[in-house]
């Protein structure tokens, strides 16, 4: 049988900046879908890159004082290794400075001439370099110091006058809306959604698709004198990946993406300039854009001005890497804005990780260590409340599919801290340590409940935490090929005499440098 495949994408970033919690945070949320969907049994591609081209990164290039080339060779690496370090198990990494790219631009380039959606005109408008992007009239403010800025995003607008090739953006509002129509689930959230459907709505203009006043970019084809607009060329990333132009192989198998995942600030780009171009080059759409939100450093907006930036890496060194894995995408709603801070992170890395999940594995093991051979114990005949808890654990996963396949992070997070609550409070009740004496059939059977429990959470916990579950997963005896989702039946439960090794703690407690005495 063939696996069902599942295509997810994370913006490709521009290499003018360092990798900061933005970039960490969406391709994160990407890699939770990829490491969800492939130990479901799905065949999957995650990819993710750097956008190279454009006015911004060549002018980046220029301060920096090195060929833009081989300032994008050394920038580009900081994001593979950030990909790294965070633990993301992207599938490729692609550059759109790789010939492959530049290819496949120029393919739907022509395709598009072909197709008769491309004219040459002359541009003469705002553009912020910030953001590579056209703004209107309508779209700008004045800023005290009577500077001209963009009003969504604030950063500063020139005025640019040159010969240039239009998009017949126009021609498809009523073919966008229809699309938004037929897959209500095309843009989520549902806010977002409205937003792009008024926007679309208001009407739209077409759109500039090529600069000639700077040339670090793809070439249009037959006319040199112009490079193709940065934001065409970076889109076009997603069907390169995959193959593209060759419209057989992988990209038959993968394409139409299932998620383009995005920060709200590019979702127009994706919800509405990409599926034109895609529908007017005669190629599919993809199934869904997702506009995550935004954080905020204890309370202020993030910003290099404010020197407030968050470096994933400091993140991950002060606190470890999968409670901040854990961390971003349970403390906030998928999609709504988050504010991080140093207490909300310890709140949930000692409660949820320390105290809940890792105390249950903890007493749980130990007690099995202490009182069981240091092996899984029999069962015997099991009780109405035995038989809850493990209802309860092998309902985890359907429960965390839907919100998965929603994009709900936080509450798949929060199916699985149910159970994990569950288990911490029937060991209470059951109290198996008073059972020593009294009971140790009853005890067994408590505990046996208990280490089967443990592997459907652990299991189901790898996608966001794949070190410390994989971890408690060693410490269940768990074999390496039975840890993908197909194994949460009970013909793979934990069986009775396999001998387990010594317990040790999977998520320590944050303890404040000055509190710990040192
Ligand atoms: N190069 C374009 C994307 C092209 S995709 C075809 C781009 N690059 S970027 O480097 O600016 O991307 C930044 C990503 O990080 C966006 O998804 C953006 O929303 C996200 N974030 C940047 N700052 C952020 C926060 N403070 N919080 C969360 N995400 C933020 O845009």
């Amino acid at each position: 049988m063939t696996k069902p495949k599942y295509y997810v994408t994370t913006p490709i970033y521009y290499v003018n900046d360092v990798p900061h919690i933005g970039h960490a945070y969406t391709t994160l949320a990407c890699d939770v879908l990829a490491r969800f969907k492939r130990l479901d049994g799905y065949d999957v591609t995650f990819l993710t890159g750097t956008d190279e081209h454009g006015q911004k990164v060549a002018k980046s290039a220029r301060a920096a004082g090195v060929d833009a080339q081989a300032f994008t060779d050394q920038v580009s690496q900081n994001f593979r290794d950030l990909a790294a370090f965070m633990n993301y198990s992207n599938d490729d990494f692609i550059r759109t400075t790789e010939a492959r790219h530049k290819t496949s631009v120029q393919a739907l380039w022509r395709r598009l001439i072909d197709a008769g959606e491309i004219y040459l005109g002359s541009y003469a408008g705002w553009y912020a370099t910030r953001d590579e992007a056209f703004y209107t009239d309508s779209e700008l403010e004045k800023r005290p110091d009577g500077s001209l800025v963009a009003k969504a995003s604030g950063a500063e607008v020139e005025w640019v006058e040159e010969p240039s090739y239009f998009f017949r953006l126009s021609a498809w509002q009523d073919r966008l809306l229809a699309l938004y129509e037929a897959n209500p689930d095309f843009i989520l959230p549902k806010t977002r959604r409205n937003e792009v459907v008024s926007f679309v709505k208001s009407g739209l203009q077409d759109l500039s698709v090529s600069r000639t006043t700077f040339d670090w970019g793809v070439d249009v084809p037959g006319d040199d004198a112009h490079v193709v607009y940065v934001w065409l060329d970076a889109l076009t990333n997603y069907i390169t990946a995959v193959g593209f132009p060759d419209t057989e192989g992988d990209y038959a198998r993968y394409w139409p993406a299932d998620v383009h995942m995005v920060g709200k600030d590019i979702l127009r780009f994706h919800a509405v300039y990409w599926p034109a171009f895609l529908m007017a080059a005669g190629l599919q759409p993809p199934r869904r854009v997702f506009a995550h939100g935004w954080w905020t450093n204890e309370g202020q907006k993030i910003s290099k001005s404010l020197g407030n930036v968050i470096d994933p890496i400091k993140l991950v060194e002060t606190y470890g890497l999968d409670q901040v894995r854990y961390f971003l995408l349970r403390e906030v709603p998928f999609g709504n804005d988050g504010d991080f801070s140093h207490a909300a992170m310890v709140h949930r890395m000692n409660g949820d990780l320390a105290n809940d999940f890792g105390n249950l594995a903890q007493r749980v093991l130990s007690m099995i260590h202490r009182n069981c051979d240091k092996a899984v114990p029999a069962p015997g005949g099991f009780s109405d409340g035995d038989r809850a808890l493990l209802k309860a654990a092998a309902a985890i996963k359907d429960n965390m599919a839907a919100a998965i396949d929603v994009q709900a992070f936080h509450e798949a997070l929060e199916h699985l801290w149910t159970v994990v609550r569950a288990a911490n409070a029937y060991v209470d009740r059951q109290a198996p340590w008073a059972l020593r004496k009294t009971d140790p059939d009853r005890m067994r059977t408590v505990l046996y409940v208990l280490a089967e429990t443990l592997r459907h959470l652990a299991i189901l916990a790898q996608p966001v935490m794949p070190d410390s579950a994989g971890r408690m997963l060693d410490l269940l005896a768990v074999p390496a090929e039975a840890r993908d989702f197909a194994a949460l039946t009970p013909a793979h439960a934990v069986q009775p005499g396999t001998s387990l090794p010594k317990p040790e703690g999977v998520f320590p407690r944050h303890v404040e440098p000055d509190a710990d005495g040192a």
